[in-house]
């Protein structure tokens, strides 16, 4: 998507190797009109999948995936962050850690918001070692439900996560996908 790439290119900061900074109109403060395209985006990619809900995992993925289930004209639902295992039999949970913070948690889904015959778009806004991705897929296939797309705002391309999820048969498109990081330095993956 040309618009998001320019968007990175004139507001992101390469820190080092590995760490992309984009908190100005994505991670902290959030640009609702470029949130708006990305949905429409989602939307028109995966409009003829027959979702049914858009899922995404807390917190950055909130803004773009409500505009593309506004799109898409079915609910939005945030998979939760949780420190530690609820044992109530209410709730679906799977432990995800992540490589970039070194944290660890449990994400979590309430029985009530999936149900087996739901086809899941599933929104992110980046994906790194795609241990977040797996892990929502974790519970949506663990409640006999579909992941019937995968939507990337930012892709670090160098990074493990995208072969990972192809590898495994899912239709991933990722917004901008990003072949290279260095202090100062963002390149983009040429598209064919
Ligand atoms: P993975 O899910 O693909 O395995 O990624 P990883 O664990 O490595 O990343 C964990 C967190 O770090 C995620 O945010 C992810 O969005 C964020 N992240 C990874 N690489 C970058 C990067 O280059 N730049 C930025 N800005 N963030 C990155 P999170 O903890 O889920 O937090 P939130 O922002 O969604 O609240």
């Amino acid at each position: 998507m040309k618009e998001l790439q320019e968007k990175i290119l004139k507001e992101g900061t390469a820190l080092n190797e590995t760490v992309l900074k984009v908190d100005g109109f994505l991670n902290h403060q959030v640009d609702p009109l470029l949130m708006q395209k990305i949905g429409e985006e989602f939307a028109n990619y995966f409009e003829d999948r027959g979702i049914t809900k858009v899922f995404t995992i807390e917190s950055s993925g909130i803004a773009p995936a409500v505009m593309a289930a506004i799109k898409l004209d079915v609910p939005m639902v945030i998979l939760k962050k949780q420190q530690s295992k609820i044992l109530n039999g209410e709730v679906y949970q799977t432990k995800v850690t992540s490589f970039t913070k070194g944290t660890s948690y449990e994400l979590t889904l309430s029985k009530k918001y999936i149900d087996k015959d739901d086809k899941i778009l599933l929104i992110d806004d980046f994906l790194a070692n795609g241990e977040a991705a797996q892990g929502g897929i974790r519970l949506i296939e663990e409640a006999g439900a579909t992941v019937s797309g995968i939507g990337i705002v930012i892709e670090k391309s160098f990074q493990p996560g995208r072969k990972k999820l192809d590898d495994r048969g899912f239709d991933v498109y990722s917004l901008a996908r990003i072949s290279r990081l260095d202090k100062g330095v963002i390149e983009f993956v040429e598209e064919a």
